[in-house]
């Protein structure tokens, strides 16, 4: 098992270099990623690479015995190369270059910046490829983080009308499919059609989901060359990964498809950034590990875990003490076998001299040092433990042309994506049951139960996979909006919705209505629902979908004397499977209802815990484990034990 820390030696002077690395060998560490940002430090001056720096930072990472990560540096990149090439950078939607200065600020379809990046990277890697402490090579760094996943430049207006014509082969059929008769939009020729920047009123929807396909296939095409590049560079005991950012439902790629790219994936966890108040919630924490685990479906890195607060320009809430460790132990539990602290030390200059470190400014060993200490001193037995299967029962879908479609157009002005994926997620965690977060094309025969949140675009294949699983007796939870879309993010015509899986759910919908934000309608549960433990009275917002059922029964309708139509309802089919359609945005108690009457049901495993407590099952060499942490900042219990503020350990389930 890999721990360590994430190390600029380059930021430092050279002479701090040996006391450094004593210090990290002192945390239990037995691997430092270093290099993504030195670019100009490899190559000063066009052509004149120059590796004497890090060989001389190799030398003393071998005599401690360290492996090292080693990051292909071209998320930043030299002054010169911006001052030759103007081209190579971004612009935002204003047509406005972004400046030198910043980081990531390259376009994507720079030919230019692809062949310097190529180059470099070849050498570098060349240069290393017999060096038995380096394990991996990380590519770039957080591809697409921070706006970077968007350019608007004459280079990408330009590869995305090649994009276009490439897909469709024929105007008349582009025009056909995006339906531009309306408002007369008709083109003669793809070189007249525009990116979607901005405009009176907007874009024509069609346009607007393939400009996100495009914004992908550019940052994917990139990434790839880059990938292939170190293959065919690298030595064979190398691998190589990237460090994904987090904010996944907020980017504009695929994210599955850029996975398959490495040998593995890693992230980057920041349970909290920034000017924010709070962390993320144990359940949005949990839903995001679940997230990079099912990218792959195996174990990841975490290249970056947090330990102190972070900030740009702002800066916000402060860990408190064994927090960060807490939320590593609950990155491990659920499925990180390898992890790095970011960073070593903070800096005194540059952009980040306000993300603090193992060791801040004042280059003292404190109680974040002890903390990382006791992370890699209690993990550290465990490395076969976290690299065991996760055998979750529940799967949470998503697919991201859905996402995409729905960042264009929110509907409510109260929508967030990842609301609506933890509205069906959260229930689960809060029951401790583990959920695979997967891509709609995957295989999911094997679950007991499918999630399917906010899913408006879904053709007929999707459909019949879902019908079939709840055939075979699985049991579906669909929200809003399902299936009211097709590829093009066109409507279905002459189809009811929830289109092509309208008569699996049993239902009709008969009109729709947006809530606007804080606006909420009350619900009533069906009196013959009662005997299961769901509220009777609960609250929707975001959306309300007006449910005739045909098949289905009513669990909740609106308790309003215009629509009394219903809001949630279930289908039991024939052969055992059992199909929910959650037509608003249900409060978290009647889901949480929901959820325990589907956990008993099928029999799935879960564990009741205190609010705050989490709890995740492993087994290995047939031994049951369970990571225990309390996301409190005060006491509580589990089964029994007290447990402090921010608690987290490891327990044989018989000692539990
Ligand atoms: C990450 C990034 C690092 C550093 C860190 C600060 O997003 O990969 O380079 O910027 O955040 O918290």
């Amino acid at each position: 098992m890999y721990l360590g820390v994430d190390y600029y030696p380059d930021y430092w002077p050279e002479q701090l270099m040996d006391e450094d690395l004593d210090g990290i060998v002192g945390l239990g560490a037995n691997i430092v990623r270093i290099g993504e940002f030195a670019w100009h430090r490899m190559e000063p001056r066009e052509g004149q690479y120059d590796f004497s720096f890090f060989d001389r930072v190799l030398e003393k990472v071998k005599s401690r015995g360290l492996k090292v990560m080693f990051g292909v540096p071209t998320a930043t990149f030299p002054a010169w190369l911006a001052a030759k090439h103007p081209s190579i950078l971004s612009r935002d939607e204003t047509g406005a270059v972004r400046a030198f200065g910043g980081r990531r600020q390259y376009c994507y379809n720079s030919p230019e910046y692809r062949e310097y990046a190529l180059r470099l990277t070849r050498r570098l890697v060349e240069h290393y490829r017999d060096e038995p402490a380096i394990v991996a090579w990380q590519v770039d760094n957080e591809f697409g983080h921070e706006g970077s996943d968007m350019c608007w430049c004459p280079n990408c207006h330009a590869a995305f009308q090649r994009f276009l014509e490439e897909k469709y082969g024929s105007i008349d059929r582009l025009n056909e499919t995006y339906g531009t008769i309306f408002w007369g939009q008709t083109y003669n020729d793809f070189s007249e059609i525009p990116m979607p920047l901005p405009t009176i009123t907007t874009h024509n929807p069609s346009l607007r989901l393939d400009w996100a396909r495009f914004r992908s296939r550019s940052l994917n095409g990139f990434a790839e060359a880059l990938v292939r590049t170190v293959r065919e560079c690298k030595g064979d005991h190398q691998s190589v990964t990237t460090n994904l950012a987090g904010g996944f439902f907020h980017k504009w790629f695929d994210h599955a498809e850029h996975a398959r790219l490495y040998d593995f994936i890693s992230y980057d966890h920041y349970p909290v950034w920034g000017g924010l108040r709070e962390p993320l919630s144990p359940g949005e924490l949990g839903m995001n590990l679940d997230f990079v685990r099912g990218l792959t479906g195996k174990p990841f890195w975490i290249a970056e875990q947090l330990i102190g607060a972070q900030g740009h320009d702002l800066i916000g809430y402060l860990p408190r003490p064994n927090q960060a460790r807490m939320w590593s132990f609950q990155a491990f539990a659920r499925g990180c076998s390898n992890m790095l602290y970011f960073v070593w030390r903070a800096m005194d200059r540059g952009a980040e001299q306000f993300c603090t470190g193992i060791v801040d400014q004042d280059n003292a060993r404190g109680r974040k040092y002890e903390e990382v200490r006791s992370v890699f001193r209690d993990i550290a037995p465990h490395a076969e433990l976290v690299e065991s299967d996760i055998e979750a029962e529940t799967a949470v879908l998503y697919d991201h042309d859905n996402i995409w479609s729905w960042r264009f157009q929110p509907q409510s002005e109260a929508f967030d994506f990842t609301r609506e994926m933890l509205r069906l997620y959260d229930p689960f965690h809060r029951l401790n049951c583990l959920t695979d977060v997967i891509p709609a094309d995957r295989d999911f025969a094997r679950y007991k139960v499918l999630l399917v949140p906010v899913m408006q675009i879904m053709e007929r294949t999707l459909a019949d996979r879902i019908r079939a699983f709840a055939e075979a007796g699985g049991t579906v939870v669909f929200s809003f909006r399902t299936g009211i879309k097709d590829k093009a993010n066109n409507l279905h015509f002459g189809m009811p919705q929830p289109g092509h899986v309208a008569d699996l759910c049993g239902i009709r919908i008969r009109a729709y209505e947006a809530l606007p934000k804080g606006e909420r309608v009350r619900l009533a549960a069906a009196p013959d629902a009662g005997g299961e433990d769901l509220p009777r009275e609960a609250h929707a917002e975001v959306w309300r979908d007006l449910i005739e059922p045909v098949s289905a029964e009513t669990l909740y309708r609106y308790d309003d004397p215009f629509f009394p139509h219903a809001a949630v309802t279930r289908r039991r089919l024939e052969g055992g499977g059992t199909v929910y359609y959650v037509g608003c945005g249900l409060d978290d108690r009647a889901m949480r209802a929901i959820a325990r009457i589907i956990v008993r049901e099928r029999k799935i495993c879960y564990i009741d815990s205190d609010p705050g407590v989490e709890v995740v099952e492993r087994r290995v060499r047939g031994r049951r484990y369970r990571f225990v942490m309390n996301h409190n900042g005060r006491e509580a219990s589990f089964q029994g034990r007290r447990l402090n503020p921010y608690d987290s350990f490891i327990v044989p389930v018989d000692e539990a």
